[in-house]
């Protein structure tokens, strides 16, 4: 039996929801909806996640939009089912947002017992898929992998964007980390000339120590910190996953974000990073054969149950005349598209000067914009706290 929260719902709802769920229901007292999760769970009677959260239309839809898309990040195991007029512009939002479900609200109770019963067989399957957000909480650190099937989509673009935009939102406790490990251009595109490199942070003395570990990164004038690649692709090539998940450990004690930039595809050290992490931003290029690869790349991830809490679907080079929306790519990849990135004439050169756009770009340059979207995707969502899927779990065993 499904755990179910209603909210948000008039009396005439809550007892047909009643009914249809046998009476075991919690149902939230009427009033604002908090946009913020752990704001709503905290009205709850106990510490455990529901598996099902229904709201009802007495809740503004922007509201429980944005509620919908931070459960969706930070509680991927909590399925939202929202009752509203399901127009086609609704369903695309709800979709967006990461809702399961619409329901009509004149909606009988066999459809709403069908619905739930529907909603809490994906929230079973979205468990048992992802780990458990209290174990990435063994380190104090979110740890952001940004990875792709394909080279040249904008990972470097995004890492650097992403761990200069953080730096400005909490200064001096971003790490970035170049696992772009034979041909990494982290540097390059930060427009740093670095004493150490991935192969001393890993190999040497600061392997064993983390606060000697510090003093082998490179410093950025914003106060973003940096694990630069190699120079040599030889030397980086043997780098191992173990290498890399000790490092990430390590980073995560001391710093709130690692951001860790990859090289395309699935490499030994990308999965070590996709295995630390606690977040996941999928990358791809706005067109077919970008977004064919980033389906199977997902698709494989989910098999090795490497798909952590935090997962961002980002799409690049979006370009109104490509003859791709976002719903095309939605339908191909089987889930929403959390952050579109324009194709912008200003980003080569910023690449070429090593000034990342979030420093040089005006607030109103559209790709600047949806970077800082991005950005405060992680910088205004802490994760939630670990226990209460662990609580889930011991009730379940
Ligand atoms: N949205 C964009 N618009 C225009 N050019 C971009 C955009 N994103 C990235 N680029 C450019 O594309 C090139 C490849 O980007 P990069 O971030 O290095 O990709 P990757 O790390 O995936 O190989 C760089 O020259 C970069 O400036
Ligand atoms: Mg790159």
């Amino acid at each position: 039996m499904s755990r179910v929260v209603l909210a948000g719902a008039g009396e005439d709802l809550v007892l047909r929801v009643k009914e249809a769920t046998g009476g075991d229901l919690q149902v939230l007292p009427p009033g604002r909806l908090p946009s913020d999760p752990a704001r709503l769970f905290e009205q709850l009677v106990d510490d455990e996640l529901p598996d099902v959260l229904l709201v009802g239309p007495h809740a503004p839809a922007p509201e429980v939009l944005t509620l919908a898309g931070r459960l969706d990040v930070q509680a991927p195991g909590v399925t939202v089912v929202l009752v509203a007029e399901p127009s086609p512009d609704m369903w695309r939002a709800a979709m967006r947002a990461g809702i399961r479900d619409l329901l009509p609200p004149d909606a009988d109770v066999a459809e709403i017992a069908a619905a739930v019963e529907r909603a809490g067989h994906a929230a079973a399957g979205r468990r048992r898929v992802l780990r458990p957000v209290a174990e990435t909480d063994r380190y104090a650190g979110r740890v952001i992998t940004i990875a792709s099937p394909k080279g040249g989509v904008g990972k470097t673009t995004v890492s650097t964007n992403l761990a200069i935009g953080l730096t400005a939102a909490a200064p001096q406790s971003t790490v970035l980390v170049d696992l772009d490990v034979q041909f990494g251009d982290v540097a390059s595109a930060l427009g740093l000339v670095p004493e150490y490199t991935l192969p001393d942070a890993v190999q040497g003395p600061a392997s064993e120590d983390t606060m000697l570990l510090k003093t082998f990164l490179t410093q950025h004038p914003s106060g973003l910190y940096a694990v630069c690649g190699s120079d040599s692709p030889a030397a980086g090539d043997r780098i191992t996953g173990e290498d890399v998940s000790r490092l990430l450990a390590s980073l995560a004690r001391e710093f709130r974000y690692v951001v860790v930039d990859t090289a395309p595809g699935l490499s030994e050290q990308t999965l070590a990073a996709l295995d630390r992490a606690s977040d996941v931003v999928m990358l791809s290029s706005m067109d077919v054969p970008g977004v064919r690869g980033l389906r199977k790349e997902m698709d494989v991830l989910r098999e090795l149950c490497l798909i952590p809490a935090g997962r961002h679907v980002v799409m690049n080079f979006a370009d109104p005349k490509g003859g791709l929306s976002v719903r095309d790519v939605e339908t191909t990849i089987g889930t929403g598209v959390d952050v579109v990135l324009p194709r912008s004439a200003s980003v080569p050169a910023t690449t070429n000067q090593g000034v990342p756009i979030l420093q040089s770009g005006g607030r109103r340059d559209p790709m600047v914009r949806e970077l800082r979207r991005l950005v405060s995707r992680f910088s205004a969502t802490p994760l939630m706290k670990a226990g209460r899927y662990r609580a889930k779990h011991r009730a379940a065993s």
